[in-house]
């Protein structure tokens, strides 16, 4: 709280001639105690201090006013207080000696409110610290839970172990070849990791079938997209991940499912997932035929591009193939593979032995 300014008269060699009671409150000391036997740059903390003060005295005398003057003064208890200080030339009544009045504003108030918005400004940048922080953590559960749930779809069939882990790199690595915003990124990787979750419905009979689907099968597993959008149609924040999942199978000539969307009726990120997920798929052995190896996915990828495969995501992999190992992690670099990537490749490398047996 601000409180009243002090003042005083100082004669020619600086002595405390009158003093107002709250300038004495300021000094922590009485008027007796004063006034007359005590210069003002007694109050003052060093003796640089009182020669500064002293010259200013004389500019004063000379010019007529000093202002704004800051400096601390001792207190009679020893403790400081930071004030401003006003210097005014004044005549003397009787005669033509000069005599100084001194207004002396006390900034204890100001300190002690720089103190309190310094002290509001840490606990502001504190709270922001542990939101960030709470964030961050929400964020990680959020993915590890998404990964835990893909990797328990993916278990279903040992064929597709660290599937949609993988596909979710292949996506993340196409989309930044392409440009597209982070925000569109992490709605793919999320869409990625989850764009098979309608097959938790088929049984695994008809996934881990050895031979070729009867038509009836194939129309079973021909639902599952629609099931993945109907399974996460209630969470508000998958919006965006729907018409991913949806139509993940599409084609471009239209001979995709469900909707036998044509090219650019195809939502761009579907078209991204289309790909990474037959790449995928390909280089992976299934229960109806072995893996067909990079070489030959890759030829398949060309030359389906048009018919089967948007030309522009195909270009944009085959570059993402020839860097570094993509990761399912957005904010990582792209080189190193991330600890969740890095699980699934070692799932992965486990359940090759298994699959080349069965392999023709
Ligand atoms: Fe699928």
């Amino acid at each position: 709280m601000k409180v009243p300014d002090g003042y005083c008269f100082l004669s020619r060699d600086g002595t405390i001639l009158k003093a107002t009671v709250p300038l004495l409150a300021m000094l922590g000391t009485d008027r007796p105690s004063v006034v007359g036997k005590c210069r003002f740059g007694d109050f003052l903390d060093s003796e640089t201090e009182r020669r500064r003060f002293a010259v200013l005295c004389l500019e004063a005398r000379r010019t007529g006013r000093v202002e704004n003057v800051a400096c601390e003064l001792k207190r009679a208890d020893g403790l400081r207080v930071p004030v401003n200080i006003d210097l005014e030339a004044r005549l003397r009544p009787e005669g033509a000696a000069r005599l100084l009045k001194v207004r002396i504003e006390d900034l204890t108030y100001v300190r002690d409110l720089e103190r309190g918005l310094v002290r509001s400004r840490d606990a502001y940048f504190n709270m922001l610290k542990d939101l960030h922080a709470s964030l961050a953590e929400v964020r990680e559960l959020l993915n590890e839970f998404l990964l835990a749930f893909a990797n328990a779809l993916d278990a279903k069939s040992h064929w597709t172990m660290g599937h949609s882990e993988r596909v979710a790199g292949y996506c993340v690595g196409i989309s930044r070849e392409m440009g597209l915003a982070g925000k569109e990124i992490e709605t793919l990787r999320v869409a990625a990791i989850l764009h098979d979750i309608g097959k938790i419905g088929t049984f695994d009979e008809v996934l881990d079938k050895p031979g070729k689907l009867t038509a009836q099968e194939y129309e079973l597993v021909k639902k599952h997209p629609d099931k993945g959008g109907t399974i996460l149609e209630p969470i508000k924040k998958m919006k965006g991940v729907l018409p991913i999942i949806i139509h993940h199978h599409e084609k471009m000539n239209g001979m995709g499912y469900p909707g036998g969307l044509k090219a650019g009726e195809i939502p761009l990120l579907a078209r991204i997932l289309a790909v990474a997920d037959s790449y995928d798929s390909m280089i992976a052995d299934r229960p109806y035929r072995p893996s067909l190896g990079r070489e030959r996915a890759i030829a398949e990828l060309k030359s389906q591009a048009g018919t089967q495969f948007d030309p522009a995501v195909v270009q944009a992999f085959l570059k993402v193939l020839e860097g570094p190992r993509p990761t399912s992690d957005p904010t990582a670099p792209g080189v190193n593979l991330s600890r969740n990537s890095a699980r699934s490749v070692k799932k992965t490398s486990f359940m090759v032995r298994p699959l080349l047996k069965k392999s023709p």
